[in-house]
């Protein structure tokens, strides 16, 4: 069974307290979102695998551990995943980088697909599926079956807000799979909305409505 990392480290928490703030802007918005991303993703990953090297330093020849080229995927589900992404390419810029797009349909709220993107390497790689909300978890379960029907065998999940009824349903759907989250929220409201969530997430990050 997959585990559920809920991270209280203080800067993740005050970073998100900003994040939900209503006043907080679009500009303001985007850069906590990298920011935690960043932090999130040293912590999510700590299990990386690593190779042994022979290498030259400047007075002799040693062993070291660097990670294979072929290591990570991160792979945003459109659109605001977006937002995730480089704060995780800062820590591993050599992470190639998939997109899968699905929109929420707002009467039934089931995920549906208009883009799919992704590197061919698939399965050598650790998957990063990042995006901000798993609100009914419909999204994220989505996407990580595209990614496991393209090949992906080892994927991690990585997003700010989670309701525990998402949580839920994708420990249901995958339960291989880690789940790393900035916050767990109470419930989500009639809508599917997260409570107290932070609102639309791809709206605030790209002043949309
Ligand atoms: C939001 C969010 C997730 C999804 C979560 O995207 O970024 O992808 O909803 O909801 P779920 O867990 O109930 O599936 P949205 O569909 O609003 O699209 P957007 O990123 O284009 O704004
Ligand atoms: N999508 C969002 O952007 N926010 C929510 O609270 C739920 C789904």
């Amino acid at each position: 069974m997959g585990k559920v990392y809920v991270f209280d480290h203080p800067l993740i928490q005050h970073k998100t307290a900003m994040l939900r703030m209503k006043e907080t802007n679009t500009k303001d918005f985007r850069e906590l979102v990298k920011e935690i991303a960043l932090l999130m993703g040293y912590e999510a990953t700590r299990d990386l695998d690593l190779e042994e090297k022979q290498i030259e330093t400047p007075i002799c020849g040693t062993t070291v551990k660097m990670l294979p080229s072929t290591s990570v995927a991160i792979v945003p589900i459109l659109r605001a995943g977006l937002g995730l992404v480089d704060g995780m390419l800062e820590l591993i810029p050599n992470a190639k980088v998939g997109h899968v797009g699905l929109y929420r349909d707002p009467e039934t709220h089931e995920p549906h697909e208009y883009y799919c993107k992704l590197p061919a390497d698939l399965e050598k790689r650790r998957i990063f599926v990042v995006d901000p909300m798993l609100a009914t978890g419909g999204s994220a379960a989505a996407a990580v079956q595209f990614l496991k029907d393209k090949g992906a065998k080892n994927i991690k999940f990585l997003c700010l807000i989670a309701a525990p009824e998402g949580i839920e349903a994708l420990q249901k759907a995958h339960p291989d799979i880690d789940i790393f989250i900035a916050a767990k929220d109470d419930h989500l409201n009639e809508n599917a909305y997260i409570v107290p969530g932070l609102g639309d997430a791809g709206d605030r990050l790209y002043g949309t409505r």
